[in-house]
């Protein structure tokens, strides 16, 4: 089993302001591995900055601890912990030289120059960016910057590296590009990275786990299959990706974790419980992922084993690119969506406005939640 490098137990942080308190963070306990890529997502003002600066030392927790390799921080400055942070702002000396920025810390810990000046170069190359040590900031691209901020935590060798918002100033396509060579990095140096990120897509495209945070909770922690297929709540299914709730009745629990409901239509269909499901009966919503619904024809015949059908009305199409969207009308209540990828214009030649259809998704596509 791999080492756990951080763990929170039941970490509470009150802020005291003139509008009296808030709880940024709320009994959240975790514990993350050696070597993870461990995302922290959430809205805004959820608590992820919070959290990061409790594990940095920038802030104490009101009740509850931090361990880092096993090590209480308790009363340990940030500056003594095995962590380093980069900030979104980047926070360069504009005044000081690329290789100065990187040399900076190194030197404050009594590092000698040159030694200092040889890892600055090697953390260059490990950022892929060669040859600028001698320029200042402003000469540099926004993605550029921000490279030579990690560069600047990572020669310090931290055991963890927390990251907020790493690329939040950088436009779509670079902030693309510098995900996929963040992650490569954190493969090759085997540093463990705590990243905060309101970005879903990010997390999912980036992390080994997330934890979904919300008012200070952590409500869900998984691997991105798992909190985007097994989704625990109604705000974590609705954080992560696109996704049709559909109110329903719970008939009855059933066995090997699933349940029946009632749909507004009296349609019954067979589901997958959320594996934090505390409903006993009564009013629940039905998850259903767009790209899991397929539409056939209205004559096309019942569906398979496992499978759910139901009549539906083709209401509306929108045409995406990627995908096409397709409304599906059910009965007088309920609407869902679904996306069929464009592989080839069968959708859009399939299928018209007004058309009836038999829209239809297998049991473990859907999930039970709480309402
Ligand atoms: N120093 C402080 N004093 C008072 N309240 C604070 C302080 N720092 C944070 N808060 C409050 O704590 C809550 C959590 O803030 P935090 O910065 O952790 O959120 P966040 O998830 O990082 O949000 P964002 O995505 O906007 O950066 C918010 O309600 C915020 O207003
Ligand atoms: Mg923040």
């Amino acid at each position: 089993m791999t080492a756990t490098d951080v763990e929170l137990i039941d970490i509470v942080k009150d802020f005291e302001s003139g509008a009296g308190r808030v709880r940024a963070v709320d009994h959240v306990s975790v514990q993350i591995a050696d070597g993870e890529f461990f995302a922290l997502l959430g809205p805004s003002g959820c608590g992820k900055t919070t959290t990061l600066r409790l594990i940095a030392g920038f802030e104490q927790p009101t009740a509850g601890q931090v361990l880092i390799r096993g090590r209480a921080m308790q009363g340990i400055p940030a500056y003594h912990r095995p962590v380093n942070t980069v900030f979104q702002d980047y926070a360069l000396f504009p005044h000081l030289t690329v290789e100065q920025n990187i040399m900076f810390g190194l030197q404050m810990e009594g590092v000698e120059k040159k030694e200092a000046q040889k890892r600055a170069l090697e953390s260059l190359e490990q950022v892929r960016l060669p040859g600028v040590g001698g320029r200042r900031p402003h000469q540099l691209s926004g993605g550029q910057q921000q490279r030579v901020a990690l560069a600047r935590a990572l020669v310090k060798q931290p055991a963890v590296l927390l990251l907020d918002e790493p690329l939040g100033a950088l436009d779509l396509k670079l902030r693309k590009n510098m995900q996929v060579e963040l992650k490569a990095l954190q493969r090759d140096v085997g540093i463990t990275f705590i990243y905060v990120t309101h970005d879903q897509e990010e997390a999912i495209t980036m992390a080994d786990r997330i934890a979904v945070m919300n008012h200070g909770e952590m409500l869900q922690v998984g691997t991105p299959k798992e909190i985007y297929e097994r989704p625990g709540t109604h705000f974590v299914a609705d954080f992560i990706g696109e996704t049709n709730f559909v109110d329903g009745t719970l008939l009855e629990r059933g066995e090997a974790g699933f349940g029946m409901v009632k749909l507004m239509n009296d349609a019954v269909i067979r589901a997958q419980l959320s594996d934090t499901l505390a409903s006993e009966g009564g009013p629940v919503l039905v998850a259903i992922r767009p790209e899991r619904i397929s539409i056939s024809r209205a004559d096309a015949g019942p569906a398979g084993a496992g499978m759910t059908s139901l009549s539906a009305t083709l209401v509306d199409s929108q045409y995406i690119g990627t995908d096409t969207r397709f409304t599906l009308q059910i009965g007088e209540n309920i609407e869902l969506v679904a996306r069929l990828q464009n592989i080839d214009d069968l959708p859009k030649a399939a299928f018209s406005i007004g058309q009836a259809v038999t829209a239809s998704w297998g049991e473990t596509s859907t999930t039970i939640l709480d309402h």
